[in-house]
């Protein structure tokens, strides 16, 4: 009997010294200790052998070598879970973890925070539309009935499954969709992307951002227009720069204008940006055609308003020093990373 006790003390003495890496070497702990065929199960066979004065002595034994057994067996199982088995190593706590790469913000995502919140100090509220739209939104309440020459200064992607969906080809469509619900005063910007059938090139994509802005109130005036973007434009571009209106055509703005600055990369004295003529243009803007308004049942008599609109890559280009507008649309992590502190 004294060589059962012997032998048992020679086990757990392997037991405790046994280390597992991988669960495949716990699993052989297993099999080789708790199996059916295994050590615990073959000692405990031993106890038909003992005489009956001694069996309360060995069953005890046995049984703390069993349970003995089963608790190593636990342990390794839980560092092998943790990753972290190794020769019964506690886990280091003050270990550094790993790093999880900080994410950064896309160029454009900077570009139009930047414009959307210096119009938000003036109180605009920020709106969105869908960019799915029907022909109403886009182009009919705008004041561009069908067959109007106008639409051809957008080309237009259509649905083919619906005639009357079109990818919207400028975010004005929210301006309706915000006359139309009949709350005055208005004061939106309204920041989405938009889609033109254009080539794409280095210079043009088929799809941009723009932010729009729209003002509907009693007695607002071309002054109020011309007021708000001075301040957006020195917000924007610093106290130092110039700004111009030149007349334009817009169908759903009469009158209407568009706006240039002086070149901020060449402060004026002519560069490749502007084309040497020292400007910039950055926007179209005017006063909302009155019959704008009466398609969204707001009373022309007693509201006026103006709206602008301008796009967002090419300021994006300009300010990050970027030569190719694809690259916004590329999803390069090398590209997208370098914004990580810009603003
Ligand atoms: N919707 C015009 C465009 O897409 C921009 C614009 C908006 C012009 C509002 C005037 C007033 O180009």
């Amino acid at each position: 009997m004294e060589s059962l006790l012997q032998q048992i003390g020679a086990y757990k003495k392997e037991i405790s010294s046994f280390t597992a890496t991988d669960e495949k070497q716990v699993e052989e702990f297993r099999i080789k200790y708790l199996g059916t065929k295994g050590l615990v199960k073959a000692v405990m066979g031993e106890m038909k052998n003992v005489p009956t004065d001694r069996k309360k002595e060995f069953g005890q034994v046995l049984n703390d070598f069993k349970v003995f057994a089963e608790q190593k067996y636990e342990e390794l199982k839980q560092l092998t879970d943790n990753g972290a088995a190794s020769s019964g190593q506690q886990i280091d706590l003050s270990l550094p973890g790993d790093p999880t790469p900080m994410g950064s913000r896309h160029p454009i995502t900077l570009m139009k925070n930047r414009i959307v919140s210096i119009f938000q100090r003036l109180g605009f509220a920020e709106a969105e539309g869908p960019e799915i739209e029907d022909d109403w939104h886009n182009f009919g309440a705008l004041n561009l009935p069908p067959h109007h020459p106008a639409r051809d200064m957008q080309d237009t992607f259509y649905i083919q499954q619906n005639p009357d969906w079109v990818l919207r080809t400028h975010t004005s469509n929210t301006q309706i969709r915000e006359m139309e619900k009949g709350r005055l005063p208005i004061r939106v910007v309204c920041p989405g992307r938009v889609y033109r059938n254009e080539t794409v090139s280095a210079r043009s994509h088929c799809f941009f951002h723009q932010v729009e802005g729209l003002y509907i109130d009693e007695n607002v005036s071309f002054a109020d227009l011309k007021q708000t973007l001075y301040f957006f434009v020195k917000e924007m571009y610093g106290k130092d720069v110039k700004v111009r209106f030149r007349p334009s055509y817009f169908p759903f703005t009469e009158p209407s204008a568009e706006m240039d600055v002086t070149c901020f990369i060449c402060g004026g004295t002519g560069c490749n940006i502007c084309k040497k003529t020292g400007w910039v243009e950055i926007l179209g803007c005017g006063m909302v055609h009155p019959n704008v308004l009466q398609n969204c049942h707001i009373d022309p008599n007693k509201y006026t308003g103006f709206a602008f609109g301008m796009g967002i890559e090419r300021p994006a280009l300009l300010k990050y020093d970027i030569n190719d507008i694809r690259l916004f649309s590329e999803n390069d992590v090398r590209f997208l990373k370098q914004f990580s502190s810009a603003i």
